[in-house]
């Protein structure tokens, strides 16, 4: 997640795009960049300036050479592909071409390759370069335009992208396009803007054009053309995103203010990043999921197949969220990749003495990819010579620099200190690795692999579908722990739904500082059922899988001590549904996959619950969001 700004008009821009990535640098600030297109000395010039680190940096580089010209483009990097570092830094210059661009370009290997083999050099590890070649080329064979040379190169292209462009051959233009990723274009008096979100634009104008999935834009001082792109590019070398119909797309006025819009409307990060989840999900299995196939790209997993063959145990290791995480990883693995599985938290792993060698694949999940006890227990596990598999979502932190592999979610950057939108993706992650694992190791039927997969990429369709009764959460939120005054709270679950009650648990604690327990619902009798009252509420996890009857049988006992139960239960639930005081409704999913969907509910009763009560949602007190310290 990137952040791009653009600028076509009559004022010196460098300043004004600077001021612009500063409202984005919220989404990411591994280094930033721009490209400039100066007319002043009658030739065109195209000046580029990049810096690694926040935009201070910028500034920084940008005193040493300053930029002046009045058309330009703009980049605030969340790394994704390539580390944080000048050269992986946007802009990328090919010829007369800059480009900026937030997204992931699935094909780039292939891609790459095909340039490299046409004689082309790379100066980045990005896929961004790539699209900056791809343009550069398509001028080169006579494209009229910069437009059509976008149009040319998108259509080669498969994957998520807003990328914005200028050409020194034509200076009074930026063109930029979307698919997927976010962008808009602001309107003003004899200049246009683009922008990756709303409160880059706001200082300039409040006119905004919202583009959709397709559109490919002119930007000129004196206003936007912009074309529908009918059929995107396959990808294939005959592939081309030439069938395009002109379109109009009115602009909007934004009456937002400033931090309502960095939240895009929402009250607090917290509840934005919670709805962000189903495209977090999308980016994170882009390019990864291989449904012709049946399989999981294995490029994007960076462990050799006879690595994977050789493995005789897996450790997941990992601290708090993440930990819950590691647990519904440490199922799938067994049960799909048929090795043996254990889950450590990394605090005790690492002065634990634990027996760690050779055969064992360590797999170390972490949002920040600085947590210090993980990062101990990696280089740990490293030092006794086990195989070290970082999951992050940090691109270059220190745990996948310390690890032998890493694969990457692409949630983005997390702003709220409770995490919601990492703890799903690393579910993504953790089970394309037991899904890669079972195909390498043959304990996993193609027939299977497919189905898993298959119902996977649906799985942001039915997060989308939990998400619409945010509302009748919220009530729920407020009846059952706001208006009692609950200070204690249950959670149970069973196989996958237990990481999940793990989890609720945790996120009612931390942001509204009630006294929350997850617990495997089948422990319930060897102790939390004493605390069972009329005052304490219960949570109970009972999608529709195989521990649907143990689960329902201890509802039945919670309700005869009077206990207050709110079921997360899926739609059309007859039975627990019928007993519990409230249900919170889930659309039915493969009964592999409901962590993804059963958790949603309870990060928003907990979200509501903080709300209502008041906290301080994004920063719960005493938290921070990266631990560097044990
Ligand atoms: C809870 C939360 C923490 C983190 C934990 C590990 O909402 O965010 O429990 O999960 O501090 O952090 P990472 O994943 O960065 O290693």
């Amino acid at each position: 997640m990137c952040g791009i700004v653009a600028y076509v008009g009559q004022q010196s821009c460098a300043s004004l795009l600077v001021e612009g990535l500063r409202k984005l640098e919220y989404r990411g600030y591994d280094s930033a960049g721009l490209a400039i297109l100066d007319k002043a000395s009658g030739e065109t010039v195209l000046g580029v300036v990049r810096a690694v680190g926040k935009l201070a940096k910028l500034d920084e580089a940008l005193r040493e050479k300053p930029l002046s010209g009045t058309v330009g483009i703009g980049h605030t990097r969340w790394a994704t592909h390539g580390r944080p570092s000048e050269a992986n830094a946007h802009p990328h210059l090919v010829g007369d071409v800059a480009v900026v661009h937030n997204g992931i370009l699935e094909n780039h290997l292939e891609l790459r390759a095909e340039l490299t083999a046409m004689g082309r050099k790379f100066s980045s590890e990005t896929d961004t370069e790539i699209a900056a070649h791809l343009i550069d080329l398509e001028l080169s064979r006579g494209a009229s335009s910069l437009l059509a040379a976008v149009r040319g190169a998108l259509g080669r292209v498969r994957g998520a992208y807003a990328i914005a462009v200028v050409c020194r051959k034509e200076p009074d233009v930026v063109v930029v396009a979307k698919s997927f990723s976010p962008l808009v274009v602001g309107v003003g008096e004899g200049e246009t803007f683009a922008a990756s979100d709303v409160p880059a634009l706001l200082a300039h104008t409040r006119d905004v054009i919202f583009l959709e999935d397709g559109d490919l834009c002119e930007l000129r001082a004196t206003g936007v053309k912009i074309e529908r792109m009918i059929a995107l590019g396959d990808g294939s070398p005959t592939s081309a995103a030439t069938r395009v119909v002109p379109v109009e797309r009115k602009p909007r006025r934004i009456d937002w203010s400033p931090a309502q819009a960095e939240k895009q409307g929402y009250k607090h990060f917290m509840l934005k990043e919670i709805h962000e989840q189903p495209t977090a999900i999308e980016n994170t299995l882009r390019g990864r999921v291989l449904l012709e196939e049946g399989d999981v790209n294995g490029a994007e997993i960076g462990l050799t197949e006879a690595q994977a063959r050789a493995i005789k145990r897996v450790v997941l290791v990992a601290c708090g969220t993440s930990h819950h995480a590691t647990i519904a990883g440490r199922n799938w693995i067994e049960s799909i990749a048929r090795v043996p599985a254990s889950v450590e938290l990394a605090s005790e792993l690492r002065y634990r003495d634990a027996i760690l060698g050779e055969g064992d694949l360590v797999i170390a999940v972490s949002q920040s990819g600085e947590t210090a006890d993980t990062l101990a227990a990696v280089r740990e596990a490293r030092r006794r010579g086990a195989l070290v598999l970082a999951i992050a979502n940090v691109v270059g932190s220190a745990i996948p620099r310390a690890s032998d592999a890493a694969l990457y979610t692409h949630a983005g950057p997390e702003i709220g200190v409770a995490s919601t939108k990492c703890f799903t993706t690393q579910l993504a992650a953790l089970l394309m690795a037991a899904i890669w694992l079972g195909r390498r190791r043959e304990t996993l039927e193609p027939a299977r692999a497919l189905e898993l997969l298959k119902r996977l990429v649906e799985v942001p369709t039915a997060m989308r579908e939990t998400l619409e009764q945010a509302d009748a959460v919220a009530k729920v939120a407020r009846r059952q722990i706001v208006s009692t005054d609950a200070r204690d709270c249950l959670f149970l679950g069973r196989g996958l739904s237990y990481p999940i009650a793990l989890e609720g648990a945790l996120k009612l604690k931390e942001i509204s500082y009630v006294h929350a327990e997850g617990y495997a619902a089948g422990e319930m009798k060897h102790g939390p059922i004493a605390l069972i009252d009329a005052q304490m509420p219960i949570v109970v996890v009972a999608p529709d899988d195989s521990h649907y009857e143990k689960i329902a049988s201890n509802v039945q006992e919670v309700r005869a001590r009077d206990g207050r139960v709110i079921a997360v239960v899926r739609k059309g639930d007859s039975l627990i549904g019928s007993i519990a005081q409230d249900v919170l409704v889930v659309p039915f999913v493969h009964q592999e996959l409901t962590p993804f969907v059963t958790v949603l509910p309870l990060q928003l009763l907990s979200y509501y619950a903080a709300d209502f009560k008041g906290t301080d949602v994004d920063q719960p007190r005493n938290l921070a969001k990266t631990v560097t310290v044990e």
